[in-house]
């Protein structure tokens, strides 16, 4: 589509606006929208607030002024063939800001987010985003839909795969490390995008686990558990925000005048962009509180929500302005919102992107290595009996089962621009890491779909790779038969079952968390050998496998590893590292707990469980695993707890503000190998105006140990963020005596008090 002549003029742009960047101040970018608002038409101003997908019309729009924002529009020859429609053609030079998900990685895809939260490494998580942001720049993306922030207590539910887990401390520095990563020190910088904060808020208590359903939850419960991470992320600066789909006590998201406003512009000062989620606008015809696209269009806009996701509901504003049924006043706020990231993104000094980048910038070799670092340490070792793990190399190890070769599952079901060609799958990576003769593969069984699963299945399996292992060239269909003669023939068994990539995300919700398929009789036929076994699962969630430590002695929850899947795998299964990741979300031993989680509030008659059956009659009402869980292949010892509540060194200017908690405690490894602990603190208020939770997070550190070494490890939590809100939901910490742990997980670790005075 585009002559040379115009491609050579890009590059001089670029070369041209390179140079001229300079960060402009607040006051200046101010009175530059004042000057162009004070120019716009009624329908320039509409199509700022409207986004769309690329195609020939919209194209043509564009270049009328009529489109702010196009999404999935990908490649610098594409995203700078956009741009220059609308640089060339609009009358106003209005820059588009181009936008897509970049949810675990852009090319370099990284594990899903709710495996890397559980790395609980906030540095390795921003810079993961740092070489997501500069791959999404390359090829023209100047907006990623990312972080998803929302906290999720369902594993029923397809899209806790998305996020950081069920906990909001957890939670809330996950998101401000990625905004961190994504706009690092400006927006502007030509290697940094404008993050999405979504979906807001309140999407991950959905009713039943049900994509998309209603949600209805206590303004305590919102303003505890689920508002932190936005705001934590409004905090770092974040560009924009997504609104959720969901209704949330009965007020649709994208109309919720309460959270986008009342709570995000007026309590918390945001002044960048809402975005509604995908057609969200036009849904509240469904939701059943807008009869037609215009009243949709007031109701959203009216509550907050500046720019419309792809269905034209906002293309009725000029006749709403003209019939006075909706202020200018309302249109001009939204639209300067908007011209406010464009100008904060560098957007009118610098549209395009420098094409040259792609070669360089993509699939760059460190970007793979902190790929396989942060898959490394999302694995979270569950079960590990007798030592089994890691294995050793010399030994002859049956590769086992339909996820061990798949290239498309180890990235993901969100994965960017991600290709499964570039994917390393379980079996290359063990093939790479031991000698070839060693390595027997057996894929065992197919993952069928779901019979009324949307989503289920929509990853159909890659080729195999071409590792040349014995077995695999057999050209059978997938038999059980195979696997156990491999496992018999072989020292150990490694077996890599779970979901496909597809079995989960958005739409993919579960009712069972049942391994599918014929998945459990390939692992009882292999078991069956006697060969000592590993578990290796993949999946976007915790799946039922109460039923498994019984059975094998290891267990690794390796999740969606990303394109360096099979090579962190084989570093973990053969102790080249030890295993460091940890549930940021409580492992349910069956569907019928849920919601299981940590951070519930204690009943009336929390001391006998068995007595009063404040669980279960047929089963124990804890987790199969709780949150904070993880093994590694040392042991780590706790001891000597300090805890001091007292005046901060430094006095902030709130006195209520000043009381600083430190605690302090010896974490040892008594083991025999180095090795990485993520040691955790909890507290609790005893007694408090409302029942407060039974353990809440309050600080982590990753902290590495050589054998036999301690280390003190010591915390630091100010007064403020020891508090909660009262009946009347004002903030307040209360005074007396509140217990601390610093723990492994949020079940056990050494325990203290200290009084709040
Ligand atoms: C719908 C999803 O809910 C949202 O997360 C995503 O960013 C948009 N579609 C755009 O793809």
């Amino acid at each position: 589509m585009f002559r040379s002549r115009r491609l050579h003029l890009i590059v001089v742009l670029v070369a041209a606006s390179v140079a001229a960047a300079q960060p402009m101040s607040d006051r200046e970018i101010e009175s530059k929208i004042n000057a162009l608002i004070q120019k716009m038409t009624i329908e320039e101003k509409a199509g700022q607030l409207t986004q769309m997908g690329l195609t020939p019309e919209s194209l043509e729009l564009a270049r009328q002024g009529r489109v702010g924002s196009f999404l999935g529009v990908l490649g610098a020859k594409q995203t700078n063939e956009a741009q220059h429609a609308v640089m060339e053609h609009s009358r106003l030079k209005i820059p588009l800001l181009l936008g897509y998900d970049v949810i675990h990685g852009y090319r370099t895809v990284f594990p899903v987010p709710l495996a890397s939260a559980g790395s609980f490494d906030m540095p390795l998580l921003e810079q993961a985003e740092r070489i997501a942001a500069k791959e999404a720049t390359a090829s023209g993306v100047k907006w990623v839909f990312a972080p998803m922030v929302d906290i999720a207590r369902d594993p029923r539910w397809g899209r806790i795969v998305e996020g950081a887990g069920e906990d909001p401390y957890l939670g809330s520095e996950v998101a401000a490390a990625k905004v961190r990563g994504f706009q690092a020190k400006s927006m502007a910088d030509p290697d940094s995008v404008v993050a999405c904060a979504k979906h807001y808020v309140a999407y991950g208590a959905v009713e039943g686990g049900r994509d998309y359903n209603t949600v209805d939850i206590s303004e305590r419960l919102l303003r505890e558990v689920y508002l932190p991470p936005f705001h934590a992320a409004v905090n770092a600066g974040v560009g924009t925000l997504m609104s959720a789909f969901n209704d949330l006590n009965g007020i649709p998201g994208v109309a919720n005048h309460h959270t986008l406003t009342d709570i995000l512009r007026n309590e918390w000062r945001f002044d960048g962009f809402v975005v509604s989620d995908w057609g969200a606008v036009h849904e509240l015809l469904a939701h059943g509180t807008a009869a037609d696209d215009a009243q949709a269009t007031l109701e959203a806009l009216e509550a907050g929500v500046d720019m419309d996701m792809v269905d034209n509901a906002y293309r009725t504003i000029p006749e709403l302005v003209k019939s006075g049924k909706l202020p200018m006043s309302v249109v001009d706020e939204a639209v300067r919102r908007v011209l406010r990231v464009k100008f904060r993104a560098g957007l009118f000094d610098r549209p395009y992107t420098d094409a040259a980048r792609e070669a360089t910038d993509i699939l760059a070799p460190q970007s793979l290595e902190t790929a396989r670092k942060l898959a490394q340490e999302s694995m979270v070792l569950l079960e590990n009996k007798g030592d089994l793990l890691p294995l050793k190399k010399d030994e002859t190890v049956a590769v086992i089962g339909p996820l061990a070769d798949d290239k498309a599952s180890q990235l993901g079901p969100w994965a960017g621009d991600g290709q499964a060609k570039d994917a390393v799958t379980p079996l290359e990576g063990i093939v790479a890491k031991i000698a070839k003769e060693h390595v027997l593969y057996a894929k065992g069984v197919d993952i069928p779909p779901f019979e009324h699963g949307v989503g289920a299945g929509v990853v159909s399996p890659a080729p195999p790779s071409a590792t040349g292992v014995a077995g695999q060239e057999s050209g059978r269909p997938a038999n059980i038969d195979d696997a156990v003669e491999a496992a018999r023939k072989a020292d150990v068994a490694v077996l890599f079952v779970g979901e496909f990539a597809g079995m989960t995300g958005e739409a993919s919700s579960r009712a069972s968390l049942d391994l599918p398929g014929d998945q459990r009789k390939l692992i009882d036929a292999v078991v069956a050998t006697g060969k000592p076994v590993v578990l290796v699962l993949e999946s976007g969630r915790p799946l039922d496998i109460s039923w498994a430590p019984a059975e094998v002695p290891a267990i690794i929850q390796a999740w969606f590893p990303g394109v360096e899947a099979g090579n962190a795998m084989a570093d973990v299964l053969f102790g080249d590292v030890s295993p460091s990741g940890r549930l940021a979300v409580s492992w349910p031993r069956s569907v019928g707990q849920i919601p299981v989680y940590y951070n519930h509030n204690n009943t009336g008659r929390p001391t006998s469980p068995d007595r009063w059956h404040t669980g279960y009659l047929d089963m124990s009402r804890d987790p199969l695993y709780p949150f904070g869980y993880g093994l590694s292949y040392t042991k780590f010892t706790y001891r000597n707890l300090k805890a001091d509540f007292g005046q901060a060194t430094v006095a902030t200017p709130a006195a209520h503000h000043r009381g600083i908690l430190q605690v302090t405690a010896e974490i040892e490894n008594s083991g025999s190998r180095e090795a990485t602990e993520v040691v955790q603190l909890y507290v609790h208020d005893r007694v408090a105006p409302t029942s407060r939770p039974v353990r809440e997070l309050k600080g982590f550190e990753r902290v590495t140990l050589g054998p036999g070494e301690t280390k003190t490890v010591s915390f630091r939590v100010k007064e403020n963020d020891l508090g909660s809100y009262d009946p009347g939901m004002h903030w307040i910490v209360p005074s007396g005596t509140y217990d601390v742990w610093v723990a492994p997980d949020s079940s056990s670790g050494v325990h203290g008090t200290f009084e709040v005075k």
